[in-house]
């Protein structure tokens, strides 16, 4: 309990509003890591050596052979949209969940440069609890952002997990906030990943629907092998290897990790990043890959503070 606590206090928001990051914009934002506009370039000019440096470490992250997801399998589920700036139009960035009826959670990659500043909240949109791709002019009309703000990422790109206000709230009949798992995180816990990503790595174009695919957790001893600041599954985040092509992808990022609670999907992790365990494998999802997701027992108790949401309301029992 006091270990708990403690891990508690050091978990840190900072909230970034328009007006701060306005200076941001535009500037070294494909730089991202796991964003569907940024990871191709940087997943074929590195290997899995990177992995031993977080900060290089590539980011890659889609739904790849998966099936699709339903609007009351993932009622909370978001589509983040980004543009550089009001010359350019809004393109589909990465995957998010609706937390509370004006918060939403997704990685912290998705919203922030190269350099882990926030990108400017005017040039973000939102589509809340829609299982298709929201496109062309209907992008104009969805949910604004009013700040952003995440735990700690600037200086520890571990701490991959953000949160987004909106300018107004969302109505229950358009998306319904999701409820986190914060339990133990082990191989035998059913988990589904899920997102508007890429299927097939090396491609660009996002999902038009959303997709889903059982992976499975991997033993905290597994992926410290590939990660040299990687501790186990009981940390800020938790580890999934595939073997047989079921994997999460570029644009999956800030997508849930999900198991069920009585029935419904609830958060147990948010996608964060990947790669390839052979340093000379060109695929860098899908098979003998590793990925990591922002464990969401890890941040409940900060994210509760910060969104003004009872830790009880939040999770799930
Ligand atoms: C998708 O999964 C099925 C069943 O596991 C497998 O037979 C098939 O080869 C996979 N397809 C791809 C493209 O990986
Ligand atoms: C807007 O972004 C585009 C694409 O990155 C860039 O070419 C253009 O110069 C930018 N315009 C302004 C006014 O910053
Ligand atoms: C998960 O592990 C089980 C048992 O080892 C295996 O049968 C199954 O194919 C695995 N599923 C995926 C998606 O890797
Ligand atoms: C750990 O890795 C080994 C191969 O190195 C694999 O056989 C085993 O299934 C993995 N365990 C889990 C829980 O993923
Ligand atoms: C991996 O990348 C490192 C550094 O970029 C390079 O020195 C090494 O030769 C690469 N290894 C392979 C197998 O490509």
């Amino acid at each position: 309990m006091l270990l708990k606590y403690i891990v508690f206090l050091l978990v840190i928001f900072t909230l970034s509003n328009a007006q701060k990051d306005s200076k941001f914009s535009g500037k070294g934002k494909y730089g991202g890591r796991g964003r569907q506009k940024s990871s191709l370039q940087s997943s074929s000019s590195k290997n899995s050596s990177a992995f031993s440096n977080s900060k290089d470490r590539q980011l890659i992250n889609k739904i790849i052979n998966g099936s699709s997801g339903t609007k009351a399998q993932y009622p909370f589920i978001v589509q983040l949209f980004e543009r550089s700036n009001s010359s350019t139009p809004f393109a589909y960035s990465c995957t998010g969940s609706l937390i509370s009826n004006q918060w939403v959670l997704t990685a912290a990659h998705c919203v922030t440069d190269k350099k882990r500043n926030f990108l400017s909240p005017p040039n973000f949109r939102v589509a809340a609890g829609n299982a298709q791709l929201v496109k062309g002019s209907d992008i104009n009309s969805l949910y604004q952002v009013s700040s952003m703000g995440a735990f700690g990422y600037k200086a520890n790109p571990s701490l991959d997990l953000a949160l987004i206000k909106l300018k107004t709230t969302v109505p229950a009949s358009v998306s319904t906030p999701a409820r986190f798992y914060t339990g133990p995180v082990t191989p035998s816990l059913p988990v589904t990943v899920a997102g508007f990503g890429v299927t097939k790595f090396g491609t660009s174009i996002p999902s038009d629907v959303l997709l889903q695919t059982r992976v499975n957790i991997s033993q905290s001893s597994n992926c410290s092998i590939f990660n040299n600041d990687w501790k186990s599954n009981t940390g800020p985040q938790v580890c999934q290897e595939s073997y047989n092509g079921h994997d999460s992808c570029q644009g999956d990022s800030g997508g849930p990790l999900v198991t069920t609670v009585g029935g419904q999907n609830v958060i147990v992790g948010i996608t964060n990043d990947g790669g390839n365990k052979d340093p000379r494998a060109t695929n860098g999802c899908g098979y003998n890959v590793i990925a990591y997701y922002a464990r969401l027992g890890y941040y409940a108790s900060g994210i509760s503070k910060v969104i003004g949401v009872p830790l009880s309301t939040l999770v799930a029992t």
